[in-house]
């Protein structure tokens, strides 16, 4: 019995990879946050009024984004070359760098989703450390194209 499951998760492991695009699934991920960022950001600058449901959602959002980088899974060895990927080589020449940025876009996503921000002042301060997350990794760990 545990011979079979081994094979089946073998073979499940296997599948995966066979049909998985990392390249395509880390930018989807990287999309899902530009377009929860894009919900908060208009209200961060008092453009929008403060909706707790939005923000809630937008940040759970972030969260969960931020928990689905494996490293490993969504950034293979290899998977820095083509001309659509704008992941630096430095990922896989820092990787216990870029891990560390990973670890604390996870910690201040995850604090701000437990912070429950009430209001603006609120959503601000946790925004501003979401954002430094974001660009805090690009600047180092993706090369700008164009
Ligand atoms: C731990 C590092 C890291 C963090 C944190 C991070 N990104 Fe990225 N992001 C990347 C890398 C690397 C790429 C390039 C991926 C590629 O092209 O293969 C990228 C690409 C993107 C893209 C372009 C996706 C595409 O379609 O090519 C967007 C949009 C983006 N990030 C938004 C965000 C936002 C918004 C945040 C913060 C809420 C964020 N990222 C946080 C590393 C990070």
């Amino acid at each position: 019995m545990r011979k079979l499951i081994l094979a089946i998760s073998v073979l499940a492991l296997a599948g995966s990879a066979a049909f998985a695009d990392p390249i395509a699934d880390r930018q989807a991920l990287m999309k899902a946050n530009g377009k929860a960022a894009s919900v908060l950001a208009p209200i961060v600058k008092g453009e929008k009024p403060f909706d707790q449901a939005a923000v809630m959602a937008a940040l759970t959002q972030l969260s969960e984004n931020a928990q689905k980088i494996d490293v490993a899974a969504l950034f293979p060895a290899g998977s820095d070359t083509g001309e659509k990927t704008t992941a630096s080589p430095k990922i896989w020449e820092e990787p216990t760098e870029f891990q560390a940025k990973v670890d604390k876009f996870r910690a201040d996503t995850a604090a701000a989703v437990a912070a429950a921000p009430k209001d603006v002042d609120a959503l601000k301060a946790q925004f501003g450390a979401i954002g430094a997350n974001c660009g805090g990794c690009h600047e180092t760990f993706r090369i700008k194209k164009g």
